[in-house]
């Protein structure tokens, strides 16, 4: 049975053109871009254009761009190497205020935790039931102590799009903003310039580019504290023979989105549509987690009451269809999504999810067979319950 892959948040097939753009810079320039020879200028020079290519795409200047090792590496530098910077202009007995939301993916959450375990106060935005932050009590949130503001741009589970610019502007510049847009670059628009915020996390494997490779936009005369030492590379904030393959890589994972981006979307839209009407009439009743429209094309979220989520996932991936109960990382996890709770979903809906996310590289087919084989396993599994509940 062939695999229908519906994991895309999760990452997200490589595209033969990004190999082949790589292939030269695992084989033939395998020069250190910091060396003074010929080989070394050569990995330079790709080094350097891929920052350009980067940079004109996201609308930044090319000195903004650090790259990393990944989304969680960007964001965990953003999250310390900012509050860290700052925490040192603050006086001593003030260790400082975060804002932030409950919808963050771990590599948000996490640090922020670990900076609230060492004394810095930490406050949550509310969210509405589309997984929306609410703006109105932003201004209610901010302190005199409040150093950074950290909301992602897309969720990754639900596929809501956050009010960044909003927000941005109802700060007024009284603190840092980081936005993880993990789930946004390569997908949708995003301009650094335009978002105005300080920081902006990006990976490339989210846009069918290379595992293991990121960057961090840090805006010009930004003090990010860094979080590895060592060397002098990427103005030491990020220190470390650079990636040369892999950059080029995630360059050419933007380059191809911007080439494609109009089909793309709409091709993305239509077959959400599609799967969305076909199991909201052979699979009902079903519950939509996250906006029915104008959220991310590529997610949606939805509840099978009647089903666990856990086994459905399993007879889903018996059935070849790949997909998630909820972020990549807590795949496999039990525990109710905290990104859910937090948009306030029925208790059995909040264990029936299951996140379905696309790619261009799917089809109409492909969606069809998806849907017959979804709708075959949520009857099968509510069909069971019914007849061990009269059991
Ligand atoms: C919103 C979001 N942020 C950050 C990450 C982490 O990115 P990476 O896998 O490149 O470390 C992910 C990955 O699932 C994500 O969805």
């Amino acid at each position: 049975m062939s695999l229908i892959y519906l994991d895309n948040n999760a990452t997200t097939p490589m595209l033969p053109e990004v190999a082949e753009a790589m292939r030269p810079y695992l084989m033939e320039v395998y020069g250190n871009p910091a060396s003074a020879h010929q080989a070394g200028k050569r990995a330079r020079q790709a080094l350097e254009d891929a920052r350009e290519k980067t940079a004109a795409i996201l609308d930044a200047h090319p000195d903004e761009v650090i790259f990393t090792s990944g989304g969680t590496e960007a964001n965990n530098l953003a999250i310390f190497g900012l509050v860290g910077e700052l925490r040192a202009l603050t006086q001593p007995g003030s260790p400082g205020h975060i804002i932030t939301s409950p919808i963050e993916h771990p590599s948000v959450a996490e640090p922020i935790l670990q900076l609230e375990k060492q004394g810095v106060a930490v406050d949550q935005l509310p969210v509405d039931r589309q997984g929306v932050v609410q703006r109105e009590s932003f201004s209610e949130f901010l302190r005199a102590e409040t150093r950074l503001v950290t909301v992602m741009l897309a969720n990754n589970e639900v596929g809501s799009i956050q009010p960044i610019a909003e927000l941005v502007h109802l700060l007024e510049g009284r603190a840092a903003f980081h936005c993880d847009a993990v789930q946004s670059a390569g997908r949708i628009p995003v301009s650094f310039k335009q978002l105005g915020v300080t920081t902006l996390a990006i990976s490339a494997h989210k846009f069918h580019g290379p595992k293991g490779v990121g960057a961090l936009l840090v805006r010009r005369n930004t003090k990010v504290r860094p979080q590895l030492f060592g060397g002098h590379q990427q103005h030491g904030q990020r220190p470390g023979t650079e990636p040369v393959a892999l950059v080029v890589g995630l360059a050419t994972a933007l380059e191809l989105w911007q080439r494609d981006y109009r089909e793309r979307t709409q091709k993305v839209l239509q077959l959400r549509r599609q799967l969305l009407e076909a199991l909201e009439v052979d699979a009902a009743p079903i519950v939509l987690n996250g906006p029915r429209q104008g959220g991310v094309p590529h997610t949606l979220n939805l509840s099978f009451p009647g089903c666990q989520a856990d086994s459905l996932l399993m007879n889903l991936d018996l059935a070849g269809v790949a997909c998630s109960t909820g972020s990549a990382c807590s795949s496999g996890s039990l525990l109710a999504s905290p990104v859910l709770k937090a948009m306030s979903v029925a208790e059995e809906a909040l264990h029936s999810a299951m996140r379905f996310s696309l790619s261009p590289v799917l089809t109409e087919e492909k969606i069809a067979e998806a849907v017959s084989r979804i709708v075959g396993v949520v009857r099968r599994l509510r069909q069971m319950g019914s007849d061990s509940r009269k059991g």
